[in-house]
């Protein structure tokens, strides 16, 4: 895997000498890890250049716009494929045969309840509390429940442990619903099926992956990692993109209103940004909104919405967007989460929901990630920092101090 070598020159010191490591595909990476030896760190904040694990789970070209979980193309999953099989995918490494996809989704069925103590716990929020806060609450809660599978070092409680979160988090997601309308909660219905959700199953390194393996890697419980997972994905940069999209439409208003918009999206000295435009791989097209563009055709047209005035200037934003100089240059594309928005509204799901939406269908790529990274030898995520602070001084007494 190391064949060729990157040679570092520090001015006064000798040469470096740093393995390259090499993917079944993608670039080579140069592995650092023998450079804090010498008294030097790499500085790369946002993480732009540097790969903070090694997994088999799901590869992102993002020039090309290519997707792949276990090597299969996204696009395939999508048409050939279906949630729980995808999810079984992620997290064994192949797809199922017939007898094994049965029992995984019997499986999963088994286990969709939740202790019925759990249920008190919501009503420590105010109903009006945002769905996302409650559900950072209640996931991590889970672990004070199913203590019998928390030994993180066995195999088959990280298993046990990953079904019950894929299982329970539909359960979930309907309580918090349930909860914030001060209607009855539901319990789960296992003669219907899980719904189909799986463009949002995986994503390889992205910033709640990332939080739920740096969480798992202090050896916290999967239920305290997977609310860490619930609380990065909320920022409006990332999974709180679907929401924010459509709080954005509502405050451009108007078709009339979009230039006004467009121009502070532009302007340096202005924090607005399109919501649903940009990400951090893509920078060709995102081959899920490719999907889900497709889907969001799909659905309005067979829901017959045609005068929805927001899904109207959502439309022309887009159709705007990607003829504007400015986003062409930069490659800011409508990404998976700008559909998504508009899917999830004219379907009827308030717009608090989303991102729990997104958190559920997450759920199995962040296990997925926290199993892979707990089955190999793993080590603290710990990293380090250019410090531009003061340097040592003394204290000056109370009295003296001006
Ligand atoms: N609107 C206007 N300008 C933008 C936008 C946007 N949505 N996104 C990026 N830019 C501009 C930046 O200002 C920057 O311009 P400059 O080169 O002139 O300084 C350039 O495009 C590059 O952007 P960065 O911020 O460097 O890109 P980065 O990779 O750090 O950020 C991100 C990616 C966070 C997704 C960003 O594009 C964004 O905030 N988008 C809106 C939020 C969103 O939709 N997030 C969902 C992402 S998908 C997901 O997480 C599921």
């Amino acid at each position: 895997m190391a064949d060729k070598k990157a040679q570092l020159v520090i001015e006064g010191a000798a040469p470096v000498e740093l393995p390259i490591l090499t993917g079944t595909v993608g670039p080579d990476v140069i592995d650092v890890r023998g450079l804090g030896a010498t008294g030097h760190f790499t500085f790369d904040p946002g993480f732009m250049a540097t790969a903070s694990c090694e997994s088999k789970i799901t590869y992102i070209d993002g020039d090309k716009g290519i997707l792949l979980h276990r090597g299969y193309p996204i696009e395939q999953l999508a048409e050939q494929s279906d949630y729980l099989e995808t999810c079984y995918l992620l997290l064994n490494g192949e797809l199922p045969n017939a007898e094994q996809k049965a029992q995984f989704v019997s499986t999963v069925k088994n286990h969709t309840m939740v202790h019925e103590q759990l249920k008190s716990f919501f009503n420590g929020f105010r109903r009006d509390a945002h769905p996302m806060a409650v559900m950072c609450g209640v996931v991590g809660a889970l672990s004070a429940f199913y203590h019998d599978s928390l030994d993180i070092n066995n195999p088959q409680h990280r298993e046990i442990s990953a079904v019950r979160l894929v299982a329970k988090m539909p359960t979930l997601a309907a309580m918090v619903y349930k909860y914030s309308m001060g209607q009855p909660m539901m319990y789960p219905r296992n003669d219907l099926s899980y719904a189909e959700n799986f463009l949002h199953a995986d994503h390889e390194q992205n910033a709640s992956t990332s939080t739920v393996r740096l969480a798992g890697s202090s050896g916290a419980n999967p239920f305290a990692c997977i609310a860490a997972g619930i609380a990065a994905l909320w920022g409006p940069a990332h999974g709180g993109a679907n929401e924010a999209v459509l709080t954005m439409l509502d405050e451009i208003g108007d078709v009339s209103n979009i230039d006004t918009f467009i121009a502070k999206a532009k302007d340096k000295n202005d924090p607005f940004k399109l919501m649903g435009f940009g990400h951090r791989v893509y920078k060709n097209r995102d081959p899920r909104a490719t999907v889900m563009k497709q889907t969001c055709d799909e659905v309005l047209r067979e829901l017959g919405i045609k005068n929805d005035p927001q899904l109207e200037l959502a439309m022309r934003l887009e159709e705007i967007a990607l003829t504007d100089p400015y986003f062409i240059e930069r490659s800011l594309y409508p990404n998976v989460d700008f559909y998504s928005g508009i899917i999830l509204k004219a379907i009827g799901i308030p717009t608090s929901m989303f991102t729990v939406i997104f958190a559920l269908a997450r759920t199995v790529g962040w296990i997925s990630h926290w199993k892979e990274m707990l089955s190999s030898p793993y080590k603290i995520g710990r990293p380090r920092q250019l410090y531009t602070g003061e340097q040592k001084r003394d204290i000056t007494a109370l009295k003296d101090r001006k």
